[in-house]
């Protein structure tokens, strides 16, 4: 709005007035840490390692309850951590047996130090700022210092100097200039030689990492939140650093062994006639394959937990024939369920007589439009609804299916029916969600909806077949995805340059905590030349998920599909990811005890040689 003497040209607009937290107040000292009350709003520091502390801001001086979809451990979970306090007129030091960290009283501010005694993560003065709906804490970089993680980012492996919004969104098309992707991992892994530390900001609603953008010397960290929550993780190696917030946000599990092998897939293998012919071509062409995926074609006009009937009479019997060819089937699962009323569609009437789906602010159901036309979204982020959704996969499991594909789960949905010009929509904001006793708005979960989805999706895979390692993989997913599921980069493009990328996007997802990654050998849209396919197989073979993808009226993308050399090089490479198998098992096992990546960049086991930050071409296997 204008102002009055913006009219008459008098005077300037007045700048919008923030917040500052001012001068401390008081100090108090808890067990596990202090709180510090300021001219303005409250800190709250808890030390749970000597490594890892945790620093919250309230602008009001009240904390949030803890959520119980949270996505960190809980801070009574660590077992009693020391510190020391030491006070002076100007300044307060807490010091653990790795990091000290200096408060100055006025204004409030935090820097650390590492036992060197060198400065890093510091606050700028006053760096701390809020509106009416955002909270901005300013820190300083160091000139020597990149940044890594951030969860899928497209683009090179580092990813200082530019701004980075954490919202999970469906990104058909998207290159190395887009910003938020299927995935959000508000987390950065920052490195300079001999000291290495991690910030995760400890936040679901919409936030924002300006790494540089604005200033080359500043991250400003921005949240759309009532309160700005965070964890400092001091290393001083990538290594340490990834151990500690792994520790806080958990590992992948080991995967069953058939899931590091090579897996086929397509948008479509419409028929249960064609699964088993492409099954046939692997075995008699003597190509390695562990996995055929079943895509949106083998359900009921995209019924969720349903076959069709006409393409898919007898699932379980195609699932025995697969089994006795050596291959696991996985199959997709959308979250939204078909609006149905008039049909005889159990999921949907179970969903809406139990109140399971989201609803707008005015009490109305919320729909949107994907697959099946019209359709509404579970609440995974209540516990009874994960428990409904993961028991339907019953389903699939009891025709044999072996391993669960959750896709659209950011959540994708248009406004309307496909092919009729609409826009890729989120579920409105305002919208209600959680179970009673925590109630919120999608504003909160948004960015958590993959991540529930997958953790329903993995519970009921371990109630099913509680003997048997689950498999999910899921497109969309959070801090912490890595308990649950898998993750594939999603839509990615038959482009030399997609091939490139996929190098640094998986990376950096290992950086984040995400070990169990991959890219669609081949490229998903668009058609592969064949050379492009050989190098990306070549290539794919590294990938710690291998998987080859390919989309709907594209050219096929079978390894035998481009001639005889192609298959050739083909078969060659698989058959080296199958030598490679005993070893990569180990990597995985590793991962799972440590949190440390499969495919790594050079940094991560040289981390005092700068030569290896900018290198983005080049990967370890373990
Ligand atoms: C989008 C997914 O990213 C892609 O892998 C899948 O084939 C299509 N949806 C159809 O299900």
């Amino acid at each position: 709005m204008l102002e009055p003497g913006e009219i008459f040209g008098q005077f300037p607009a007045r700048p919008p007035q923030r917040q500052t937290c001012g001068s401390l107040q008081e100090l108090q000292i808890h067990p596990r840490g202090i709180q510090l009350l300021c001219r303005q709003g409250c800190w709250s520091v808890q030390v749970l390692t000597p490594r890892l502390l945790r620093l919250r801001f309230s602008p009001s001086g009240e904390f949030l309850p803890r959520r119980s979809w949270d996505v960190a451990l809980a801070d009574e979970e660590w077992p009693p951590a020391f510190f020391e306090l030491q006070e002076s007129p100007t300044q307060v030091h807490l010091a653990t047996s790795q990091v000290q960290l200096q408060i100055d009283r006025d204004p409030l501010r935090f820097s650390f130090r590492d036992p060197q005694g060198q400065v890093f993560c510091a606050d700028l003065p006053a760096g701390l700022s809020w509106g009416s709906d955002d909270i901005r804490l300013v820190k300083s970089l160091h000139p020597a210092e990149r940044i890594y993680g951030l969860g899928e980012r497209a683009g090179l492996l580092n990813k200082r100097g530019r701004r980075y919004s954490h919202w999970t969104r469906d990104c058909w098309g998207y290159d190395a200039q887009s910003d938020n992707l299927y995935l959000a991992i508000p987390f950065a892994l920052v490195l300079r030689p001999g000291l290495s530390y991690g910030l995760f900001l400890h936040c679901t609603h919409w936030s924002q990492f300006d790494l540089g953008q604005a200033d080359p010397k500043q991250w400003a960290i921005e949240v759309r939140a009532p309160e700005l929550d965070y964890y400092l993780i001091y290393g001083p190696t990538p290594a340490l650093v990834l151990q500690t917030y792994t520790q806080l946000t958990g590992r992948t599990p080991l995967p069953p062994l058939w899931a590091l092998g090579y897996q086929q897939c397509r948008w479509s293998y419409a028929s249960a006639a064609q699964v088993l012919a492409v099954a046939k071509q692997f075995r008699q062409r003597q190509i390695p394959c562990d996995a055929i995926y079943l895509d949106i074609d083998y359900m009921r006009g995209y019924r969720v937990f349903t076959w069709d009937p006409r393409r898919f009479p007898e699932p379980a019997q195609l699932m025995a024939q697969l089994h006795e060819a050596g291959f696991r089937g996985v199959a997709i699962v959308d979250p939204g369920v078909k609006f149905d009323p008039e049909a005889d569609y159990a999921v949907f009437d179970e969903g809406l007589a139990q109140d399971f789906f989201i609803r707008r602010a005015d009490g109305h159901l919320f729909h949107g439009y994907v697959w099946p036309g019209k359709v509404l979204f579970p609440d995974f982020s209540c516990p009874e609804v994960r428990r409904w959704w993961g028991s339907w996969q019953r389903v699939l499991t009891q025709a044999g299916v072996d391993g669960i594909w959750n896709d659209m789960n950011e959540p994708a949905l248009n406004d309307r029916p496909f092919g009729d010009g609409g826009q890729i929509v989120d579920i409105p904001p305002d919208a209600p969600q959680g179970p009673p006793e925590e109630r919120t708005t999608h504003a909160e979960v948004h960015n958590l909806y993959g991540l529930l989805m997958a953790r329903a999706s993995r519970e009921g895979l371990e109630q099913l077949n509680p003997a048997r390692r689950p498999f999910v993989l899921t497109r969309s997913g959070f801090a912490g995805i890595q308990r649950w599921a898998a993750v594939w980069t999603g839509d990615n493009q038959s482009s030399w340059e997609h091939l490139e990328m996929s190098l640094p996007m998986l990376l950096n997802l290992g950086l984040s905590g995400v070990s169990f990654v991959g890219a669609d050998i081949g490229g998903f849209g668009g058609n592969a030349t064949p050379e492009l396919f050989a190098r990306w197989m070549q290539m794919g073979i590294l990938y710690p998920l291998m998987r080859g993808h390919s989309a709907l009226g594209t050219r096929p993308h079978e390894p035998w599909s481009f001639g005889l050399e192609v298959e050739t090089i083909c078969r060659q490479a698989i058959q080296l990811r199958y030598q490679l198998l005993p070893y990569l098992y180990s990597l995985f096992w590793e991962s799972s005890q440590t949190g440390s990546p499969i495919l790594r960049p050079l940094l991560y086991e040289f981390p005092d040689d700068p030569q290896t930050y900018e290198i983005s071409d080049q990967a370890l296997l373990g």
